[in-house]
């Protein structure tokens, strides 16, 4: 019997373990309606073929899951974990329940056309709105249920090949267009609150009804389970302008007191402060998960900063099937404006399949640099030409090739540094676009190429060398598309 996918913390950072194997989810989201065809669903497995993903993120709705209350129908998710193998993919399902982006659209009918024992949020003026109530509500007890249901029935269909890998519960979970729930319920418990603010006490009450969950998921099985995060735009947003009560960084504490049984908090991407966002997420007892993320352009500097800075143990865009296509396969509408290079330049796809095709193969050499000073990711920032940081008694100064602006189709730059452990003295540079200068901290001392080899990592993770760089050609010097230079520097 294979051991169970699971997240582990070791030494200073985090794992996601398959087959007791440090694995990074390179992933794809597919679009909220993709899962609901079977034959939609052959672009989303073409695209992540044509991606070197390992992973794709797919939703599974309540709706079609439990049509009619206590009956369950999962013949639609069995078809998915089918095509998945199919394809050699593995798959992160996302349990689309009670909550989605705030409002409460794929809980079933027989829940949302039950008032009494499913009441709603009210707004500050009282009004009813769109997203169920957690207060005074039956609605843990059914859902539970039924998320019980779901995972008994992947354990039964699944344990033995563990196609899924992990669930995410619930999607971009809060109250909107209110700063919080004004029922008269959800009143009463907040004049017994004893907390800073309104976000504080929905954060609360959600991180609860999720820990219920997701304590009962495991019971039955016990995958790794998280939930994700809309973020806010501006740091003083009002509550409900953003989903309040998800786990934004502001609330972590509360969630990870209130909800130990999900192993991540992850956030969605989408904002250009992608560090700042990043940064708030990486904690001793949570790492770097991102199930979301943009699909145009910054798709892939982002990916070598989330590995390589982050350690992060999932990255994936948004939007699996649109990525680099100039129109939606879901309703054949043009974009906008097509030719715009940032969000349907076939250019995205190419440098998206190629960094994931060739940082899978160097998982074993990341991962076992993952929690240590051995691995640091860079790229290029809007209107910035070069980056700069230290690494050991080194300051390494990065420059990139080409400008970056709306108006042209270059990718901005974006590299990795691994060096230590089975690297010895060497260095490697992996990334496109830039040219790495490798300095002295001490300005004593001086230093020159002892080696430097461009080169390959082969499908045995190793690398591989191609050509010998001397002479004229002796510059840490990238090639436009994804590359890989060793190095070895020796002092006189
Ligand atoms: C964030 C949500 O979590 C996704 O399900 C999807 O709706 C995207 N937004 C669309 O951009």
């Amino acid at each position: 019997m294979k051991s169970l996918p699971r997240i582990e913390r070791k030494d200073h950072g985090f794992s996601f373990l398959l087959e007791d194997k440090a694995y990074v989810i390179l992933g794809v989201e597919a679009h909220n309606s993709a899962c609901t065809s079977r034959n939609y669903m052959e672009h989303v497995w073409k695209k992540a073929r044509e991606l070197h993903c390992n992973t794709v993120l797919a939703p599974v709705y309540w709706e079609l899951l439990e049509p009619e209350e206590n009956n369950y129908a999962f013949s639609m998710v069995e078809e998915l974990l089918e095509d998945a193998r199919k394809n050699g993919l593995k798959l992160v399902l996302l349990w689309f329940g009670s909550w989605k982006n705030g409002h409460s659209t794929y809980a079933p009918a027989w829940v949302k056309t039950d008032p009494k024992r499913f009441p709603r949020v009210k707004n500050e003026a009282g009004q009813t709105t769109k997203t169920l109530s957690l207060f005074g509500s039956e609605l843990l007890q059914v859902e539970k249920r039924s998320f019980v249901s779901f995972m008994k029935w992947l354990k039964q269909l699944d344990d033995k090949e563990q196609t899924v890998i992990a669930v995410q519960v619930e999607n971009e979970l809060g109250v909107l267009e209110t700063t919080r729930d004004f029922s008269d319920k959800a009143a009463e418990a907040f004049a017994e609150f004893d907390g800073p603010n309104e976000e504080a006490f929905m954060a609360l009450h959600y991180a609860k009804h999720l820990d219920a969950l997701a304590k009962a998921g495991k019971e039955v099985y016990a995958l790794p389970m998280f939930t994700n995060a809309w973020q806010k735009e501006y740091e003083n947003d009002r509550p409900g302008t953003f989903p309040c009560g998800g786990p934004l960084p502001e609330v972590l504490d509360i969630w990870k007191e209130n909800c130990p049984h999900l192993d991540i908090l992850s956030p969605d991407i989408y904002s250009f402060e992608f560090d700042k966002i990043a940064a708030a997420y990486v904690r001793e007892d949570n790492p770097l998960f991102i199930p979301e993320t943009r699909r145009d352009k910054w798709v892939v500097p982002y990916l070598y900063r989330s590995i390589g800075t982050y350690h992060a143990l999932c990255y994936s865009p948004f939007g699996a099937e649109s990525i680099g296509e100039d129109k939606s396969f879901i309703n054949q509408k043009i974009h906008t404006n097509a030719s715009d290079t940032n969000v349907s330049s076939p250019v995205i796809k190419d440098y998206l399949a190629q960094s994931y095709e060739m940082i899978s193969r160097m998982m074993p050499m990341l991962t076992e640099r993952y929690g240590s000073e051995n691995l640091l990711g860079f790229y290029q920032e809007e209107g910035r030409s070069s980056s700069q940081f230290s690494y050991g008694n080194y300051r390494i100064r990065i420059e990139y090739y080409h400008e970056v602006n709306d108006d042209n189709a270059y990718i901005p730059g974006a590299g990795m540094l691994l060096a230590g452990g089975s690297l010895e003295d060497a260095m490697l540079f992996v990334g496109y676009g830039y040219k790495a200068y490798v300095e002295p901290l001490d300005a004593q001392k001086q230093i020159d190429f002892l080696t430097l080899e461009k080169g390959i990592i082969t499908e045995n993770g190793e690398f591989q060398t191609r050509m010998w760089l001397n002479g004229d050609e002796q510059h840490v010097q990238m090639e436009e598309e994804p590359t890989v230079v060793k190095v070895q520097f020796y002092e006189y």
